[in-house]
């Protein structure tokens, strides 16, 4: 799968892709991840990829120019599945919509700074709008990492075992049960002892009733959707 994302300060995805499971997607060669400057796209002499909005209100709009020139570049070498925009009044990101979007080969993601976009990029370009939650952060980029995590390590051979995907919170509308390690007796503080007893029947109908039991106290509207 190939990630193109659009933003206007590429140096804050430095931590988020170069550790761990998207690291490895990456050097497997399961995910690429390219990073665009949307400045580079400015024609302006000042570079200027914001300005004031029509009407007055306060705060910066990212200008429709620059935007525009850099998605007609990018989609004229490459044919994306969806042009993504990161924004608080987005779709909410589920699981669900990360199962779908990891069957992608092409996405393109935009994130907005400031105020926001100019709104006729979203109703010319873009294709599915998404938010990571109901708060609000100062940019998209944070939210660019969060998808992109969410989606690649979806991706097969991303992850080390191959069920482990599957077994996450939220597949199938059920929490995760808890895990342990050794030692099996700390402070007292015992592990369960179906999880030492070595019959996998009984471990795996535990864990089962305990997702169950998680996911009623914790989300019950999980269990209804
Ligand atoms: N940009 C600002 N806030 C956001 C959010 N909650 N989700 C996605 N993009 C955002």
């Amino acid at each position: 799968m190939k990630i193109d994302i659009l933003t206007l300060f590429p140096e804050m995805f430095d931590g988020a892709f170069s550790h761990s499971i998207i690291k490895r997607a990456k050097e497997k060669g399961l995910a690429e991840i390219n990073l665009f400057n949307i400045r580079d796209w400015s024609a302006g002499k000042h570079k200027t990829v914001d300005d004031y909005p029509f009407g007055g209100t306060a705060g910066m709009v990212m200008m429709i120019e620059p935007i525009a020139r850099c998605i007609e570049e990018l989609s004229s070498k490459t044919v994306y599945d969806e042009v993504i925009y990161l924004s608080p009044d987005g779709n909410l990101l589920d699981q669900k919509l990360a199962n779908r979007l990891s069957l992608s080969k092409n996405l393109l993601i935009l994130c907005g700074h400031y105020k926001g976009i100019d709104e006729r990029i979203r109703e010319h370009f873009i294709t599915l709008e998404i938010s990571i939650g109901d708060y609000v952060l100062s940019g998209g980029e944070l939210a660019a990492a969060v998808l992109s995590d969410a989606v690649v390590r979806l991706l097969p051979g991303v992850l080390n075992d191959e069920t482990s995907a599957l077994s996450d919170s939220f597949q199938d509308n059920l929490l995760s049960p808890p895990v342990y390690t050794r030692p099996s007796d700390f402070r007292g503080w015992k592990v369960p002892p179906v999880l030492l007893s070595g019959n996998d029947k009984e471990i795996v109908k535990w864990r089962h009733e305990q997702s169950i039991e998680r996911t009623k106290k914790r989300r019950p509207g999980l269990l209804s959707e």
